[in-house]
């Protein structure tokens, strides 16, 4: 359980003490986050902010977003102790090579106005810079103390294995798309193999989970919405995070409290026998998928 911080009205604090966390490599990793990707400017500090007083304690952000100045603005406004939040930075799959890379990181805490990540991952995978390269760089960072812990985004089944296998680095996870529209069944066993968590992205598969008819009627039984059943069909999983975007206050709150939803056998086959290759994101410079 996360330690509560001091000055949180009680009721955040029931919040705050019920967020389970993923424990990999000495890493906790709180199981539901706050996703930041295009949220910007002034709105950005101020969901940011919002999302830590609701009692989030896990925050996405990447280079590429363009916003990680406005979340260690966030962060400071909430108040909350630096040590409360786990916050996740990414380096773009352009600035992989030695030297970019550290100078990347170097950027990117210089706008986060921070001393350190908790979390720093490689954001894709970039077949023109080698793997033992790459991985070396995130390393180093962890060793000089910039980030607590190291993961990679977008990795396929085989380049975990160079990673895990071969240069046997310390993942602390994998961020992937992974949503109750998208089969992640073979990457989910490998990662599970090798106790490494998932942490999903595009959980709601970017809004479209709150407008299926299935879900919805899942949501009905329980009192609860479609988006807060596809939340908790996730959150559900053993070694699954998850990390919601949301720029309405009720769905910040609303996704916050899809954690206590109880879902059934029954409503577990009807989510399987949905569509599963609804993939949201996939660039040409995207790995190939398993
Ligand atoms: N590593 C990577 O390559 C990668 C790629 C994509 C995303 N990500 C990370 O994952 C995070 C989440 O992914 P995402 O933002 O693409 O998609 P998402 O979280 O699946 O969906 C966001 C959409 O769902 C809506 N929504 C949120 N909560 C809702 C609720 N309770 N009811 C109804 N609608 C709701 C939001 O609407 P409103 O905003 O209007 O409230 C928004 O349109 C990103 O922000 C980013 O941090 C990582």
């Amino acid at each position: 359980m996360l330690r509560p911080a001091r000055g949180i009205p009680r009721h955040f604090m029931e919040v705050i003490t019920r967020m389970d966390v993923i424990e990999s490599h000495g890493a906790r990793i709180p199981i539901l986050g706050f996703g930041t990707m295009t949220l910007k400017e002034d709105v950005c500090v101020r969901l940011v902010e919002a999302s830590l007083k609701l009692g989030y304690r896990h925050l996405d952000t990447a280079q590429m977003y363009g916003n990680e100045r406005e979340v260690g603005s966030g962060m400071r406004g909430s108040g909350l102790k630096r040590e409360d939040i786990f916050l996740t930075t990414k380096v773009w799959f352009t600035r992989l090579a030695s030297g970019d890379f550290e100078r990347s990181v170097d950027e990117s805490l210089e706008r986060l106005a921070l001393p350190w990540v908790d979390l720093l991952m490689i954001h894709w995978p970039n077949t023109q810079v080698p793997l033992s390269e790459s991985i070396a760089s995130l390393c180093k960072m962890k060793k000089a103390g910039l980030t607590r812990h190291i993961g990679v985004a977008n990795f396929n089944i085989a380049l975990l294995k160079t990673v895990v296998e071969e240069i046997k680095a310390p993942i602390a996870c994998n961020q992937v798309e992974y949503h109750v529209m998208l089969d992640q069944t073979p990457l989910r066993k490998y990662l599970a193999s090798k106790a490494i968590p998932l942490v999903a992205y595009c959980p709601l598969a970017q809004g479209r989970a709150a407008g299926d008819p299935t879900l919805a009627a899942i949501g009905r039984k329980h009192g609860a919405s479609a988006a807060q059943v596809a939340l908790k069909w996730l959150l559900d999983q053993d070694g699954v995070a998850a990390i919601p975007k949301a720029s309405r206050s009720e769905s910040q709150r609303a996704n916050l409290d899809a954690q206590h939803i109880g879902l059934d056998d029954e409503d577990r086959q009807a989510i399987a026998a949905l569509p599963k290759d609804r993939r949201c994101v996939n660039p040409g410079f995207a790995p190939v998928w398993d």
